[in-house]
C-alpha cells in the first residue's frame, strides 16, 4: 500500500528534472487519463505545457463544450481545433470499421501535427498511457491479429522528433482517478467513463451522415440522464448507444411506422480487455426504452446487448 500524496510529489519533481526548461504538447481528448497527464504536468511546469484539444466532431452530445469548460476550469493551456468538418467530409461514404478507424486516426494525426508544429521549440510530447496499455502493446507482437486497431488520442506517428513523456505508465485506471481527485481534476472528468477515439463513428453502423449523428446524440444523451438519475453511472464501466442500419416496423397510434433500431450496451470491466454486460434493473431499462421511442425521432425499437467481452468486443465496431 502506498501513499498517493508521496507519489504526487515525486512525480511533479521528476517531471520538473525531466522536462528541465523545456515546453511540452499534449492531446487532450476529454477522456481521464490525458486530463490527469496533464494536470499533474502543468502541476510541474505551468504553461510551458501546451494541450491541444482536436474536435473531432464525432463526440456525444454537446460533450466538446463540456470538456473545453472544464480545462478552463483546471487553469490549462489548450488551443481547441474544431475540425468536425473535416472529419465529417472524410468519412463521407465509409462503412467498413477499419477503414473509418483509419480515415479518422490519419486526419487526427495531420490535424494535430499542423496544430503542434505551430508551437515553438516544444521538446515533449505527454501521453497518458497506462500500465495497461504498456503491457498490451508488449503483447502486440509481430504476428499479433489486429482486432481493432486502436486510435488514441494524442498517439502520433514515431517520424514527429518529439520525445515521450508518460508519467501515468506505472498506473492503473482507479489509481489514476484517485490521482486526478487529489490534484483537483473535475470530478465529471475524473469518473468519466471511457470513450474511444473514433467515437461514434464506430457507433454509428454503416455510413455516417449528420442526420444518423443526431439521432444517436439525441438517444445516447438520454440513455446516459437515465443512468444517473438510477444513479448506476459509477457502477458501469462504459455506457452507450448504437444506431444500427437496420429498419423494422413498429406501431404508433393507428399508424405503422417504419424505423430505426437503436442498440443499448452497458458493460462492467477493469480494463476494458474483458468485460461483462450490466444487469440493469428492468424498470430502468423501460424507461430508457420508453423515452427514446417517445423523444427521439427516427427510432421505434431499442435492444439491449446481452454479450460479454469476449467473444463480443466492447465497441461495435
Ligand atoms: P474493444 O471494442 O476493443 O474496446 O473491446 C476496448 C476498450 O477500448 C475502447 N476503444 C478505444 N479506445 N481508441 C481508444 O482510445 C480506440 O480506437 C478505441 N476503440 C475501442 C473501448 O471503448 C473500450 O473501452
Amino acid at each position: 500500500d502506498w501513499d498517493l500524496g508521496d507519489w504526487v510529489e515525486n512525480a511533479v519533481e521528476e517531471i520538473r528534472e525531466t522536462v528541465g526548461q523545456d515546453k511540452v504538447i499534449c492531446g487532450l481528448s476529454g477522456g481521464v487519463d490525458s486530463s490527469v497527464a496533464a494536470a499533474l504536468v502543468s502541476k510541474a511546469i505551468g504553461d510551458r505545457l501546451q494541450c491541444i484539444f482536436v474536435d473531432t466532431g464525432m463526440m456525444r452530445d454537446k460533450e466538446a463544450e463540456e470538456v473545453m469548460e472544464s480545462y478552463r476550469a483546471m487553469d490549462l493551456n489548450v488551443i481547441h481545433v474544431d475540425a468536425s468538418e473535416r472529419f465529417l467530409k472524410a468519412l463521407e461514404g465509409v462503412t467498413e470499421p477499419e477503414k473509418k478507424r483509419k480515415v479518422i486516426g490519419e486526419l487526427f494525426v495531420r490535424v494535430f501535427e499542423a496544430e503542434s508544429s505551430k508551437v515553438s521549440d516544444a521538446k515533449w510530447l505527454l501521453q497518458g498511457t497506462l500500465y495497461p496499455d504498456v503491457i498490451e502493446s508488449g503483447h502486440k507482437g509481430k504476428g499479433a491479429a489486429v482486432i481493432k486497431s486502436h486510435h488514441n488520442v494524442g498517439g502520433l506517428p514515431d517520424d514527429m522528433s518529439l520525445k515521450v513523456l508518460e508519467p501515468l505508465r506505472d498506473l492503473f485506471k482507479d489509481e489514476v482517478r484517485a490521482l486526478g481527485r487529489i490534484i483537483d481534476v473535475p470530478e465529471d472528468i475524473v469518473s468519466r467513463h471511457p470513450f474511444p477515439g473514433p467515437g461514434l463513428a464506430v457507433r454509428c453502423l454503416g455510413d455516417i451522415t449528420v442526420e444518423k449523428l443526431d439521432i444517436l446524440r439525441k438517444a445516447d444523451r438520454i440513455y446516459l440522464d437515465e443512468i444517473r438519475k438510477a444513479g448506476l453511472y459509477n457502477d458501469i464501466w462504459q455506457a452507450f448507444a448504437v444506431l444500427l442500419p437496420v429498419y423494422t416496423v413498429g406501431v404508433m397510434g393507428d399508424d405503422r411506422t417504419y424505423a430505426r433500431v437503436l442498440a443499448l450496451r452497458a458493460i462492467t470491466s477493469s480494463d476494458g480487455m474483458t468485460a461483462e454486460w450490466f444487469r440493469f434493473p428492468n424498470e430502468v431499462l423501460d424507461r430508457i426504452s420508453t423515452r427514446i421511442c417517445n423523444e427521439v425521432q427516427g427510432v421505434n425499437r431499442v435492444v439491449y446487448d446481452v454479450t460479454s467481452k469476449p467473444p463480443a468486443t466492447v465497441e461495435w465496431e
